[in-house]
């Protein structure tokens, strides 16, 4: 299990990213990076929030994250925020490696994947992807849901032929509804949220079985619907690349951005 603690630090003028250049600058960021138990320790600057940057800060264990809080390094960090008068927000969970996993690790680990290994994925876990798939609620049951499999070499040349966002998985799950099938009543169609959900289960399955992935919206739907000999009434509504990260990919910067619950609920 590792330990990802995000922290937002808030400022004004653009004080935020002056701490960081301070911090880097004086040489502090490298000597965390270098502690025990490190595994990240990066600054991210989010679009929508020109005074805030984001650190993610990730731990080997507890123990690591104790050591860290407890080293003199801790000292001048807080000196330096308070040099700057930032605020702070910290957000702390854990990440498994594993395979025992609960709900709320799951939809927390799942994240854009924009680089993968070669490795195949095996049939019997894309069938398990698959069957998460299946399950999924349609409306009124209609189950309009199609999916095609890109596996072999000549379907992945297609894929790349009409999308950039391959990212060199090896398997890409092509995600297609059909319009003919799905519930629709005066010109308003399910047949797009059908799909969204059964490729949400799928998504949610694979990182549950340690299967990277990502959504893809990004593809030329006309093109594909002509490489693959689609019906006029099949859509293809998303692709879903999938496979195992390259050693070198940092993951997703944008994953850690939210926007707080407060700002996107209301109780009424
Ligand atoms: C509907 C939808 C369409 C997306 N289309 C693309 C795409 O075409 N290319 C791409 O690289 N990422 C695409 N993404 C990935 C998002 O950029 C990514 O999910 C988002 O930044 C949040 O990061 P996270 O998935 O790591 O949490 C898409 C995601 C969704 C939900």
């Amino acid at each position: 299990m590792s330990l990802v603690v995000n922290i937002y630090y808030t400022g004004e003028n653009g004080s935020a990213r002056e701490f960081v250049k301070e911090m880097i600058s004086r040489g502090i960021v490298d000597r965390v990076r270098a502690e025990e138990g490190n595994k990240r320790y990066e600054y991210f600057y989010p679009e929508n929030d020109k005074e805030t940057v984001l650190l993610i800060d990730c731990w080997d264990s507890l123990e690591a994250l104790d050591l860290h809080h407890k080293s003199p390094m801790m000292k001048n960090i807080a000196e330096l925020r308070d040099k700057y008068n930032l605020k702070m927000k910290v957000e702390q969970y854990s990440e498994f490696n594993g395979n025992i996993k609960n709900f709320e690790d799951i939809i927390r680990e799942r994240t854009a994947t924009r680089k993968f290994k070669e490795d195949k994925v095996d049939k019997d876990k894309i069938n398990k992807i698959l069957e998460a798939g299946r399950v999924a609620p349609t409306a009124k049951n209609m189950q309009p849901v199609k999916i095609l499999v890109a596996y072999s070499d000549d379907a992945l040349e297609k894929i790349d032929k009409v999308s950039p966002c391959r990212y060199g998985a090896p398997v890409v799950l092509v995600v297609c509804s059909d319009k003919s099938i799905a519930w629709s009543k005066g010109g308003d169609s399910t047949y797009e949220m059908d799909a969204s959900i059964v490729a949400t289960h799928m998504m949610l399955e694979a990182t549950n079985i340690g299967v990277d992935n990502i959504w893809i919206k990004m593809f030329d739907k006309n093109e594909l619907k002509r490489v693959f000999n689609l019906d006029d009434n099949t859509c293809p509504i998303c692709l879903i690349p999938i496979g195992y990260k390259a050693d070198d990919y940092k993951g997703n910067p944008m994953h850690m951005v939210r926007r707080e619950l407060k700002d996107m609920v209301e109780f009424i």
